[in-house]
């Protein structure tokens, strides 16, 4: 297989090449791209080092198989006609089409076979939020038909890119040093605050992460479900946590809800309040598997139910479930 990873410098380009290698990926040839700032780079893969060649309107993509990319929305819009004309299939992590009509959305742990149907030749990555809930859903939503969600996501620094999770690292220090904290990537100090705005905000009062949350459920799990979502960001620097209330058709007991994410796909449970264990994003950072614990009955609904999950947004949020996507369609031999 041809691979190609679009936007190797970044926090999700730079863990495609760590899930890449992890994974056994048959992978014949890697080429990387970037913009002009990082062109001419090298980042070594399986022994072998690669320089970063700058994203152009060219033909760099014949005989590529497959593209991972994650520069960003515009740099998706600008060049998803190179980077697909030639055939290769693009697995685009950006926002740019996970809401149109003729680019599947997936998690495929949820709706894999929504990846076979792709005129365009794109398949689009979720939300990094919505990945780790909706894979925390799935096996809820076999139980009854989940009407309605709450959730209040605490996102690491890390989900803004690699220079916002330096930022929170460099604040700390400043601070310790008695210096002015750098504030650049985010809108105001992140280190020992909260930011209770994650993306732009949007007329209805809601950012466009928390519209994204609303919109890309339903996409995903095919489903009419509500999702009324506030996003935060917090001074944590991977993985992300998240508070969800469900409410359902029928009540799921506890242990029922239990029982089913102990055998969903993808899921650990972690909950053991007794002995003071719960999934937390210092400690499950870097893995493959989305966390889930806290789990009991809303109190406030009779049909509701609530837990804690965390994920780390870098790995099953972005590069970890393209990968996924991309041997979904190689077992199958969607290529
Ligand atoms: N971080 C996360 O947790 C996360 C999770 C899910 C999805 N995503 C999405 O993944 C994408 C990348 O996020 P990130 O966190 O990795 O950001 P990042 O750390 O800021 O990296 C951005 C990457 O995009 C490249 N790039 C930017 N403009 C480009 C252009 N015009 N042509 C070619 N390459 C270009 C940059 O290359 P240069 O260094 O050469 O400029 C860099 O490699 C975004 O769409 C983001 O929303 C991120």
């Amino acid at each position: 297989m041809k691979t190609a990873i679009v936007g190797a410098s970044g926090a999700v380009g730079q863990e495609f090449l760590r899930v890449l290698d992890e994974r056994n990926f048959p992978v014949d040839e890697l080429v990387l791209f970037g913009s002009a700032r990082s062109a001419g780079t090298s980042y070594t893969f399986r022994g072998k080092s690669i320089a970063v060649k700058e994203l152009q309107h060219n033909d760099d993509f014949k005989g590529v198989d497959i593209a991972f990319v994650s520069a960003g929305a515009g740099a998706s819009k600008e060049f998803a006609d190179t980077i697909t004309k030639h055939g290769a299939v693009m697995i685009d992590n950006s926002s740019a089409f996970r809401m149109d009509a003729d680019v599947p959305l997936v998690v495929p742990e949820v709706n894999a076979a929504d990846a076979q149907n792709r005129p365009r030749g794109i398949i689009a990555n979720p939300n990094c939020t919505t990945i780790q809930m909706v894979v925390a859903l799935k096996p809820l939503e076999q139980l009854s038909h989940i009407l309605r969600i709450h959730v209040a996501t605490y996102q690491a620094a890390s989900g803004a890119g690699a220079a916002a999770m330096a930022e929170l690292e460099n604040q700390y220090r400043q601070i310790i040093a008695g210096e002015k904290p750098t504030v650049e990537k985010f809108a105001y100090q992140l280190a020992y605050n909260l930011i209770p705005q994650v993306d732009v905000f949007t007329d209805n009062g809601y950012t466009k992460e928390e519209m994204k949350m609303y919109h890309e459920t339903q996409k995903i799990m095919h489903s009419n479900v509500e999702t009324s979502a506030t996003c935060v960001r917090v001074p944590s620097l991977r993985a992300h946590s998240e508070a969800v209330w469900i409410e359902t058709e029928r009540p799921i007991a506890v242990e029922e809800a239990r029982a089913a994410f102990s055998q969903a796909e993808g899921i650990v449970v972690m909950d053991n309040p007794a002995q003071k264990e719960y999934p937390m994003p210092l400690f499950v950072a870097g893995n493959d598997p989305v966390y889930v614990g806290r789990i009991r009955k809303d109190i406030s609904n009779p049909r509701g139910l609530s837990f804690w999950c965390v994920g780390d947004q870098i790995k099953k949020g972005a590069a970890l479930n393209a990968v996924q996507i991309a041997e979904y369609l190689k077992k199958n031999a969607l290529f």
